[in-house]
């Protein structure tokens, strides 16, 4: 996608031309899922496929919203944005200009043409992407220069956690918009929620002859569904049950005592999977700097059983695409994302890349599923203006 072709949507659209063009990315998470609302360790790569905005300020408070790709127009006060208003896809966006007035940062209405090349639903923070850039957009409308530098950038990723939460109703972490606007271009960011400190890894697939492969099941969720809130409400319950502030608190030596002072199977093995993906998450950061691709793949192969059998996130669409790559030589696979659909994440030998796609493609045929579509997952920029 161009930022002058959303310049140009923009302008056929409201009539007048945008004050820039402003983009963020998804996020590919190597490993750490579900760490990130328990003070946990999360290791994601911002993807080199974005959500795009064009804007300009209104001196108005009205919001209007459209998008390329989705319909539901949106025409909002912001001073009427709620839980409610405007809704859909429109509360992540009208959310984060809401989301700086509670900041105390002096905003007004703006007009938004958003056009992405991400996929929407499917694990890699559609949603934290179009929050990104609408956040890079309102803080250059109105001179607040927060892109400026990464003290900046966080106060931005908090705000747009802020819409997504209080105003989209998604009770995520911060990985995905940390990934989108702190993340460093070529580099894994490792993520410590508990103490805020990020340590960027080489991300150099290609110098160990490995593709990372996104393999899109088709499958689609909604992390204000239900399902991803559920998670988070156990993981705070147990939390209360062992009387400590948040799960990172219990380490691996803890983890067994801990599970036992659970009242039932269901949460031990919650508990049990943020323990282990928090040490995965160290572990697998460590193997990337060495550039050890099997140590990694290893490592997603283990998340994926992880978030299979003790999260329960997963699908019967990713356990095969999983089980199927594995059977066809990647070196490891896992579910991405907040789960219950989407997207695999695969590291393959490059020469063995169309072995595994082909086999996955003959896999969901045979199963009567949808027909799965894989690319290369690039690792991209930061949150950043475009025109
Ligand atoms: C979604 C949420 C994140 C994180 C992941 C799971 O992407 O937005 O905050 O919890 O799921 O790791």
């Amino acid at each position: 996608m161009k930022p002058q072709a959303i310049c140009s949507a923009f302008e056929r659209h409201y009539g007048i031309t945008p004050a820039g063009v402003w983009s963020a990315p998804g996020r590919f998470n190597l490993v750490g899922e579900h760490t990130d609302y328990n003070g946990g360790f999360c290791l994601p790569v911002p993807l080199d496929r974005r959500t795009f905005v064009a804007a300009r300020r209104r001196s108005d408070d009205r919001v209007r919203l459209t998008s390329l790709e989705i319909a539901g127009d949106a025409d909002v006060d912001l001073r009427e944005v709620t839980a409610a208003v405007p809704g859909g896809w429109g509360s992540y966006a009208a959310g984060t200009v809401w989301a700086f007035r509670q900041a105390g940062h002096r905003v007004s209405g703006v007009d938004i043409l958003v056009g992405s090349d991400l996929l929407i639903g499917a694990g890699l923070s559609s949603s934290a992407a179009l929050e990104c850039s609408v956040a890079a957009a309102v803080s250059d409308l109105f001179d607040l220069d927060l892109l400026s530098d990464d003290a900046h950038r966080a106060e931005l990723a908090t705000i747009c956690q802020t819409a997504e939460n209080v105003i989209a109703l998604a009770p995520t972490g911060g990985v995905d918009q940390t990934s989108a606007l702190r993340g460093r271009q070529g580099h894994a960011l490792l993520i410590d929620f508990l103490d805020g400190t990020l340590r960027p890894v080489p991300y150099r697939p290609h110098a160990a002859g490995v593709e990372v492969l996104i393999i899109d099941t088709g499958t689609r969720h909604s992390l204000a569904s239900g399902h991803f809130g559920n998670r988070h409400a156990e993981c705070d319950r147990i939390a209360g049950l062992l009387g400590v502030d948040c799960l990172r608190r219990i380490g691996v030596d803890d983890l067994s005592a801990a599970m036992q002072a659970l009242p039932d199977a269901i949460l031990a093995r919650r508990l049990r999977h943020v323990v282990t993906e928090n040490a995965r998450a160290v572990a697998m950061a460590d193997a990337l700097e060495q550039g050890d691709w099997h140590a990694v793949g290893e490592g997603m192969t283990r998340a994926h059983e992880s978030m299979r059998d003790d999260l329960e996130v997963s699908v019967p669409e990713i356990d095969l695409a999983v089980d199927t790559a594995l059977a066809a030589g990647a070196w490891g696979a896992r579910l991405v994302g907040g789960g219950f659909g989407g997207c695999v994440l695969a590291v393959v030998l490059r020469e063995g890349v169309p072995a595994v796609t082909d086999a996955v493609r003959a896999a969901f045929a045979q199963a009567g599923y949808g027909r799965p579509h894989s690319f290369t997952a690039r690792a991209g920029d930061p949150a950043r203006r475009d025109a």
